[in-house]
């Protein structure tokens, strides 16, 4: 296929708890363009791996449990939220939880189990367009994107946001111990020697610290050159 039939791809990377989920969502279906949810691939690996009873540092059985692992996306029975499906098992809200959270942070330093994600990844750029949401769409699965955004929050108010959607799923936690975690999280998705988390040298940076989701949805859109 020449590169101009290639669908456009707008990646969306930042840490968590940047807005990365949320803004990606309203984007695509603003956009009417596939959305990819790369850290669910990452998480439903970390799950499956947890629930073989692996030790999440044995690289091979990792990278072997990534290849099998079959990982599906479906709008739940509203049509509302997506569930993500993992060996056919509904895993959509222990996905989200922080334990799943640094599984998934935990095997996607080894670089074979992302090798292993990058073909599932790239099967998403099709029909209109692409959202590509995580930490490495713009630097490494996406390099060509035509739109690229880093978005950032301070750990603070990251670890606030999550906190409430935490707790809105009626899960039990603690706002001191989530601030630890995603400072652990960061720690480790910066500083790994594969495909660590930073800004593509092409992307434009928003920090949304005190931006509503509305606002940063604009400034998004406004950098696709959406109508
Ligand atoms: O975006 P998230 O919180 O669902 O991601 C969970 C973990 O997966 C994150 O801590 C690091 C990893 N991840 C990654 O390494 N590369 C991606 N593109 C997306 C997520």
């Amino acid at each position: 296929m020449p590169r101009s039939a290639v669908a456009p791809v707008l990646t969306i990377d930042g840490p968590s708890g940047s807005g990365k989920g949320t803004i990606s969502r309203r984007v695509a279906d603003q956009l009417g363009w596939n959305l990819l949810d790369s850290g669910a691939l990452y998480r439903a690996v970390g799950y499956a791996a947890s629930m073989a009873g692996l030790d999440l540092s044995d690289a091979e059985a990792v990278t072997r449990c990534a290849e099998s692992t079959r990982i599906t996306f479906r709008p739940d029975a509203e049509g509302g939220e997506t569930r993500v499906y993992v060996n056919g098992h509904d895993a959509g809200d222990e996905l989200r939880t922080e334990t799943c959270g640094a599984a998934a942070s935990a095997i996607a330093a080894i670089p074979s189990v992302r090798k292993a994600l990058v073909d599932k990844q790239l099967s998403f750029r099709k029909g209109k367009g692409l959202v590509a949401d995580g930490r490495d769409m713009g630097t490494v699965i996406f390099p060509d994107a035509p739109h690229k955004v880093f978005l950032t929050a301070s750990a603070a108010e990251r670890a606030k946001r999550r906190y409430k959607q935490l707790k809105a799923k009626g899960l039990s936690v603690t706002l001191s111990s989530l601030l630890r975690e995603i400072e652990a999280r960061d720690a480790r998705d910066a500083s790994r020697s594969v495909a660590p988390l930073r800004p593509a040298d092409d992307a434009v940076t928003i920090d949304t610290t005190g931006l509503d989701i509305d606002a940063v949805v604009a400034k998004v859109l406004a950098l696709v050159g959406s109508p």
